[in-house]
């Protein structure tokens, strides 16, 4: 384990290659579903998140409840202990806090505490290059030697090194990797600094536009890093592409957290159908006037009592299945609906409230199946009839 600040030495190499941060809009562009091909399950909508929009919905998921820190953390410029680890999505992880810069001791000004290699090394086993890669810097181990720690300590969230953050400031973001760790400087234990948030490489800082002297440049505050935890976020390269195969990644993962935090949660595993291969009653129209459906759209049932969707599923066997129904409801009350199965009733589900047309959620009942073709009918049973309904899953 490293007990001591680590920082990257690597000859003063100049060329550092111009990458483009991607501008915060606020208009929320959303390309058209992609067609499926005839008879099979098609792709989802693909809406396209953008960076004001991602970091709204961030500042917004950063409540006390999604808090994974128990004791603060220390912004690393101005030492104040305030700083907090938010869970804003599943496996996600933001922080608000300073930039101090992170350098590796080739400038006329070189960051004081530099040190000649780094924590995590590039894909050829090399100390990361400070003025080349964006990246960020995480405390070492857990200060309290507690597990779970009061602190966010990275090897309990599913994070390793070069792990992919989405790091905003001022109007820009930039992609990062998770490249070092710090305690105290020159300690052997470290009982300091590895409560610090608020510290990376020159090179982040040039991107987003920060100061990025080792000994005068920075900021106090307003950095937002964003980290996404697992192996598929851990990015993979040398000194010499790390920097352009993190930006790669930046709308692949303003994507991924925008359709997370807007809750489009995707249907279960199992066998899906399309709630628009199957009929409508009267008044009812199949729409895809609102995103985030799988296939090529929605049913809309009419506003009416017993207005219903009838869609067909097979089953290989007969026997006990759960139905999963993937919905919205962007009212403001449930929609509960009666479900049958071959003309027989089951009972009624309700349908709660979701944040807007937008969002998809799910709900479930568990029914008898006959072997081959079934219709499933969900009626509403209120003067509004369903909530629209996206698809069922039939569990195996
Ligand atoms: C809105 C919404 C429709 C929905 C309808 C309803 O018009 O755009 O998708 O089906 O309300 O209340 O059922």
């Amino acid at each position: 384990m490293p007990s001591i600040r680590k920082r990257v030495a690597v000859a003063g190499a100049a060329a550092v290659a111009l990458t483009t941060t991607i501008a915060m809009t606020t208009a929320h562009a959303v390309t058209p579903p992609r067609a499926g091909a005839a008879g099979s399950a098609a792709a989802p909508a693909d809406p396209t998140y953008t960076a004001a929009e991602v970091l709204a919905g961030v500042k917004k998921n950063s409540t006390a409840a999604n808090q994974v820190n128990t004791k603060p953390h220390i912004n690393t410029m101005t030492r104040a202990m305030n700083v907090n680890v938010y869970q804003v999505a599943s496996g996600v992880y933001a922080y608000t806090s300073s930039m101090a810069i992170d350098d590796d001791g080739s400038d006329p000004d070189p960051d004081p505490d530099h040190q000649g290699d780094t924590t995590w090394h590039d894909s050829n086993g090399k100390a990361l290059a400070a003025h080349h890669v964006p990246f960020y810097v995480l405390g070492d181990d857990c200060w309290d030697r507690k597990t779970p720690c009061p602190h966010f300590f990275y090897k309990e969230h599913g994070m390793s090194g070069r792990q992919f953050a989405l790091m905003f400031y001022n109007g820009k973001v930039i992609g990062s990797i998770f490249g070092d760790t710090q305690t105290a400087n020159n300690q052997t234990t470290s009982d300091n600094d590895s409560r610090e948030l608020g510290e990376a490489s020159v090179k982040a800082a040039q991107l987003l536009g920060i100061p990025s002297s080792g000994t005068t440049g920075g900021v106090d505050n307003g950095v937002t890093v964003v980290m996404f935890s697992g192996p598929s976020w851990v990015v993979n390269g040398t000194n010499a592409n790390l920097n352009a195969n993190a930006q790669a990644l930046v709308q692949k993962a303003l994507d991924t957290l925008g359709a997370a935090m807007a809750g489009t949660n995707p249907p279960p595993s199992g066998t899906l159908f399309e709630a628009e291969s199957g009929t409508l009653s009267a008044g009812g129209t199949f729409d895809s006037n609102h995103t985030g459906f799988t296939g090529t759209g929605f049913a809309n049932p009419a506003n009416a009592v017993g207005a219903y969707v009838d869609i067909p599923v097979t089953a290989d066997t007969a026997g006990t299945r759960t139905l999963t129904f993937r919905y919205s409801d962007g009212t403001t009350a449930a929609r509960p609906a009666t479900i049958s199965v071959n003309g027989t009733s089951h009972g009624t589900v309700n349908f709660p409230t979701t944040a807007n047309w937008d969002t998809w959620a799910n709900v479930s009942i568990t029914v008898p199946l006959k072997a081959g073709a079934n219709t499933i009918r969900i009626a509403g049973n209120s003067a509004v009839g369903d909530a629209n309904i996206d698809s069922v899953t039939v569990s195996p």
